[in-house]
């Protein structure tokens, strides 16, 4: 048995890593297991990091293709590298993995390589070898979803692991599933040729953004030619060769029909991922979807087994599984973080960009709560049109009597950054009067964020 740990965090993600950060920060000494060759997690090696990286190139790809044109720059012969592409993306995954190798030295965190298995509070087992500590945290993550009848091979029929590495571009992608990793990585590879059909089980894309932004994106996306197949589930997939046919039925009922394509991309959702760990001969509660269940502290039903991040019910998003990761930390140490749910964002890196924070109109219309819309298009915003990306608009929803904000929809160029001002407001208790009499630089797409608050009163300015 080695010396003792103050915190050992099971698992180098977002919601791992920098949690041992934040604990070594804080005085405690850390070490943290990683079962793969590099630390990241998901997030850096296969998820975040590598899909943003493709999305980057792909859409510089078809902006020299396209959109160049309409600025009076003329590209003749544009081609593709994808072997440079993947570089690149492999490139930059590497920078990142390397980045927390050297916050984790700086911090004196101790790298455990291997499995982590827990023996029993305060007991870990890697590699044969048993370490202690006072605390553990596990920070397992989430892999991929199966689905029954469509066999994942990597090759041929993947999940985001696999499309985030196609050797070339396919002919004819079907995608399974109209969620955030569907909707990134097809459009990657329609951006670099690839025909691709999107089928979905529910009767409209991206479920839980808010109707109204969801259908609007349905829209750009088809005009940008990826084409839907709502209401379908699969139920076989067949491999031949190069070829899968795939069988859909009707989710309401009705006959089947069939589907060919050379790739198929499985994103039908993630689920915890706790295999070998433990759990049972823990002791550790899990819920019916297989999450580690937690208090609002973090805390297992173990002493001592702390849990956070994908693992965990909620929002299976980098930052929340790294907010959630500091404010654990730091609970350990004594203090007393919080983190507000209601003002988590999420962005769907497409072109454009979808990003959302708070309820949807359906949320508030569920929950009984009154209240106003206020809504700009970006074609209406004088820097979109200097820039040419006018497709979409912002959409604020606030209390129709307190004029509170409670809701940020914005689908357009640069949506991502923009959420940020209203997860601000929102986070500050704001009002939509307050942000819009913020005064919002001139000509920038934040103005669409003004008028759309300027808006919940019905006096926008430039529309
Ligand atoms: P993970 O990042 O999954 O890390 C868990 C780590 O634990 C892994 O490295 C795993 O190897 C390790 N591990 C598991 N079991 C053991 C064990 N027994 N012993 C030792 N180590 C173990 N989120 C965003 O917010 N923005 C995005 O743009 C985004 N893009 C994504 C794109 C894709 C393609 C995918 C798949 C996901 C994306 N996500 C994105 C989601 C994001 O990656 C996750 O929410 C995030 O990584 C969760 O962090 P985590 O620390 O909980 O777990
Ligand atoms: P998702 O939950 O976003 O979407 C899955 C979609 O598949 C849903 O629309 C669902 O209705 C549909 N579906 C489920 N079963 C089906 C079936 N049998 N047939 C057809 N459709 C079916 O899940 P996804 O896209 O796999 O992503 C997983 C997680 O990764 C997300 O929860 C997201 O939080 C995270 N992620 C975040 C990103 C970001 O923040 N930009 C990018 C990529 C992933």
């Amino acid at each position: 048995m080695s010396d003792g740990f103050d915190l050992i965090v099971i698992g180098a993600g977002p919601g791992g890593y920098v949690c041992a950060i934040r604990a070594a920060q804080l005085g405690m000494r850390v070490a943290c297991v990683e079962k793969r060759e590099t630390l990241g997690g998901t997030c850096l090696n296969i998820g975040c990091i590598p899909s943003k990286a493709l999305l980057q190139s792909s859409e510089n790809f078809t902006e020299a293709a396209h959109g160049f044109a309409a600025h009076g720059i003329l590209v003749d012969n544009v081609r593709l590298d994808l072997a440079r592409m993947h570089q690149r993306k492999s490139e930059v995954v590497t920078a990142n993995v390397r980045g927390v190798e050297f916050l984790f030295k700086k911090n004196n965190i101790t790298w455990l390589k291997g499995a982590a298995t827990i023996a029993g509070p305060g007991r870990v087992v890697v590699a044969g070898s048993e370490y202690t500590a006072h605390a553990i945290v596990i920070a397992t993550g989430s892999e991929s979803t199966p689905l029954a009848g469509v066999p994942v091979d990597e090759d041929r029929i993947v999940t985001s692991t696999g499309a985030l590495e196609f050797p070339s571009v396919p002919d004819h992608l079907v995608v399974i599933g109209a969620g955030v990793i569907g909707l990134e990585l097809g459009s990657v590879w329609r951006r670099l040729g690839a025909r691709v059909t999107v089928i979905e089980y529910l009767d409209r894309i991206v479920p839980g953004i808010d109707a109204e932004t969801a259908t609007a994106f349905q829209r750009l996306l088809t005009r940008q030619g990826l084409s839907f197949k709502l209401g379908q589930k699969v139920t076989a997939a067949t491999r031949e060769n190069s070829t899968i046919t795939l069988t859909l039925e009707p989710a309401k009922g009705g006959p089947a029909t069939t589907l060919t394509a050379d790739r198929v991309l499985l994103a039908i959702g993630r689920r915890p991922h706790t295999e070998g760990l433990g759990l049972a001969a823990c002791g550790i509660a899990t819920d019916a979807r297989g999450r580690i269940v937690t208090d609002a502290r973090f805390a297992t039903n173990v002493p001592g087994i702390y849990a956070i991040g994908d693992v965990i019910a909620g929002a299976m998003l980098a930052h929340k599984a790294e907010d959630e990761g500091a404010a654990l930390a730091e609970i350990l140490a004594g203090q007393k973080p919080h983190i507000n749910y209601e003002a988590i964002p999420s962005v769907i890196y497409t072109w454009p960009e979808l990003a959302a924070v708070g309820a949807t109109e359906e949320d508030l219309k569920s929950r009984g709560i009154a209240y106003t819309v206020g809504k700009f298009p970006f074609t209406a915003n004088g820097r979109a049109r200097a820039m040419g990306m006018v497709d979409g608009f912002v959409k604020l929803l606030a209390d129709k009597h307190t004029d509170r904000l409670l809701g940020a929809h914005i689908l357009g160029a640069d949506a991502g950054t923009l959420i940020a001002e209203c997860v601000t407001a929102l986070e500050f208790g704001a009002s939509a009067e307050d942000v819009a009499r913020i005064c919002h630089a001139h000509p920038t797409l934040s103005e669409a964020v003004k008028e759309a608050a300027l808006a919940v009163e019905g006096r926008a300015l430039h529309i």
